[in-house]
């Protein structure tokens, strides 16, 4: 990009490009993602077949956003679908922010964050993980300043595991002014076994300003199709449709979305499964020494510092790719039960 005559926003020409986990290995086991290990169910690989894919897909997936709406008992309107939560985070943040404008998150975080505030013409304002790797919700609140448009909350924190508590995130609001757009990022929802986690479903109509985001990615095991929902008050909903690219989430992931709502035991049946082998992989972990963090997602994170290339090619060696964070940490999804045993015994050889 250096060398090309076309002028550009200086920001983004100076944007590392978003930089995807490692691909599987052979024989091996891709965790650099946090996605789903099960193959979908035959009935949502029905409901794909069945999509015209010579049509447009009707844009605001009516049906879906009723469904949804019925779920988190409030109207359709108050439910915005996104090819992926995070296409809906671009817009809310597209939506806010203007140059100038400041928006705040804990890091580390899911590393789209940065990108997409300075897409949406932002700052972002990022504030250290307390003990634990937990959020310093305290710390954030008082990161609010005249600037401030947009705080994004993630519980669980990807990449490290912890959840923000009930009790802590109803502090948190009640410091944060009306008129600063709370996106509480909730990805992982699903996996979550903390009875003092904050469960924003809980907390809808409490706050003009919060705003719910959900996705279908991963407990639901549908990354590949792009579906993820928002739900806040209308007016807020109304500003992300208004940046959002039309006709985005595709007829596919709509559909799959229904079928998907409609099979929750079965889907759930898979997340109680995924949630018993990541009981096992952080109790291996521990076992062998390392300090990890009370994990709720899918994944685990180790926190190796300048040991963390070295443990990257380690894992790659025996056939686990997870994700690197160069000189910070591993991510280590929860995948197979098979893939547990293969990144213990790779984990034994770093002590
Ligand atoms: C914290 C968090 N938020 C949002 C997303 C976006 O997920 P998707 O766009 O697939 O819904 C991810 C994906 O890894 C995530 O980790």
């Amino acid at each position: 990009m250096a060398d090309s005559p076309v002028r550009m926003r200086p920001e983004i020409a100076a944007l590392p490009a978003y930089k995807q986990g490692r691909q599987a290995v052979a024989d091996g086991y891709k965790l650099s993602s946090n996605e789903n290990p099960f193959t979908p169910l035959v009935e949502i690989v029905e409901a794909v077949a069945r999509a015209e894919v010579n049509r447009y897909p009707d844009a605001t997936g009516p049906a879906l956003r009723a469904k949804l709406g019925d779920r988190f008992g409030v109207t359709a309107q108050e439910v915005h679908l996104g090819a992926g939560s995070v296409a809906l985070l671009s817009q809310f943040l597209l939506a806010v922010c203007e140059p100038g404008s400041e928006v705040v998150y804990a890091w580390r975080s899911f590393e789209a964050y940065p990108g997409l505030v300075t897409v949406a013409g932002g700052t972002s304002v990022q504030v250290p993980l307390g003990p634990g790797a937990t959020h310093d919700l305290d710390a954030m609140a008082a990161a609010i300043t005249d600037r401030t448009r947009a705080v994004i909350v993630c519980t669980p924190n990807n990449p490290t595991g912890p959840v923000v508590t009930a009790a802590g995130f109803e502090r948190f609001m009640g410091r944060v002014p009306a008129d600063v757009l709370v996106l509480l990022d909730e990805a992982y929802f699903e996996f979550v076994r903390d009875p003092g986690a904050v469960d924003g479903s809980t907390l809808i109509g409490r706050w003009p300003n919060l705003v719910l985001l959900r996705t279908f990615s991963k407990a639901w095991g549908l990354a590949g199709l792009r579906l993820g929902y928002a739900v806040g008050p209308e007016h807020i909903l109304d500003a992300a449709r208004a940046v959002a690219i039309p006709l985005s989430v595709t007829g596919q992931a709509q559909l799959a979305g229904l079928v998907a709502l409609d099979h929750e035991d079965l889907l759930f049946a898979r997340v109680e499964d995924i949630v018993g082998a990541r009981t096992r992989l952080v109790a291996g972990l521990r076992d062998l020494g390392f300090a990890v963090p009370d994990a709720q997602g899918n994944f685990a994170w180790l926190e190796l510092g300048d040991r963390t290339a070295a443990a990257d090619d380690v894992f790659h060696e025996h056939g686990v790719v997870v994700r690197a964070f160069p000189g910070s940490g591993l991510r280590i999804s929860v995948g197979e039960h098979e893939s547990v045993d293969r990144v213990l015994e790779a984990a034994a050889l770093l002590r």
